[in-house]
């Protein structure tokens, strides 16, 4: 049995609201589709992957900003499952930006005791993708404040898939029972076994869907898309987003203020 880092229950909205901001509630795990860099750079006649390179400036702004309010947990999804379909030079452009963007911020996520995690199909990325993301989860494993999890060669049907399987295996194995196949159960064997789910999803670039992103760990997430485009993400844009979730009412299907 995995122990979840965290209880899924949030803190009260009565708790004084957090020096930096002012912002109230924060959520403990927020996951963000960052997508539009592709767009981004096209209408400034640059080529897509000035777009990402752009994009990675953000996540640094936007790790700094999470860490800084006391969130638990950002997830950046940040390469599907589906992204291998590109032309080549922009999936090797892409494949290179980890390197990038941990050979220059790393000593600052180390610092800011950042914990640097993936979720995705570790074992497909190439070599040096693998080499730097390692480093990066090794040097920052003691560390205790924000999780950085990478949703990397992600693909949610495939995270499925994979626990289906497990699960399947153990019950053959008859290590399990049909029985214990529960809802815990299935989560227990997902990437995010030992993370609460997501309290709020932020989708960027105006697309409205969810392009196989965490299907499973998104069924009470609170969910906002705005037409702001990844690379011009901002503090600012974050601060809207946490607003708009405290302004939420998470019901779980029961009623406001009654339970059993
Ligand atoms: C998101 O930006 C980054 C990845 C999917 C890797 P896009 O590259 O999808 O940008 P758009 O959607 O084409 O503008
Ligand atoms: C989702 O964006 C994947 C990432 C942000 C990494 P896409 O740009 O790949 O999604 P679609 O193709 O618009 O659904
Ligand atoms: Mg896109």
């Amino acid at each position: 049995m995995f122990k979840k880092l965290f209880s899924q229950k949030q803190s009260q909205p009565d708790e004084a609201d957090h020096p930096l901001t002012g912002l109230g509630l924060i959520p403990e795990h927020i996951a963000i589709i960052m997508d539009g860099n592709g767009r981004w750079a096209t209408k400034r006649s640059l080529p897509r992957i000035a777009g990402h390179h752009e994009g990675m400036k953000t996540v640094r702004k936007i790790t700094r900003h999470a860490n800084d309010l006391g969130v638990k947990v950002l997830t950046l999804y940040a390469f599907s499952t589906e992204n291998w379909t590109r032309p080549k030079k922009e999936v090797e452009f892409l494949m290179r930006l980890p390197e990038e963007f941990l050979g220059t911020y790393l000593p600052e996520l180390v610092e800011r005791n950042v914990r640097v995690q993936i979720m995705g199909d570790f074992d497909s990325l190439p070599t040096h993708t693998q080499r730097a993301v390692q480093k990066a989860m090794d040097e920052t494993k003691d560390n205790t404040g924000l999780i950085l999890n990478f949703a990397l060669n992600y693909g949610s049907r495939a995270e499925i898939v994979q626990a289906m399987k497990a699960i399947a295996h153990a019950v053959k194995q008859g290590k399990l029972e049909p029985e214990d196949v529960t809802d815990q159960c299935i989560a227990e064997h997902l990437m995010t076994k030992h993370l609460m789910e997501p309290d709020l999803l932020i989708r960027t670039s105006g697309e409205v869907r969810l392009s196989n992103f965490m299907l499973w760990q998104l069924a009470y997430t609170e969910f906002w898309f705005t037409d702001v485009l990844w690379p011009d993400f901002d503090e600012a844009c974050l601060n809207e987003a946490i607003q708009v979730f405290q302004k939420r009412n998470r019901r779980y299907g029961g009623l406001e203020g009654e339970s059993k």
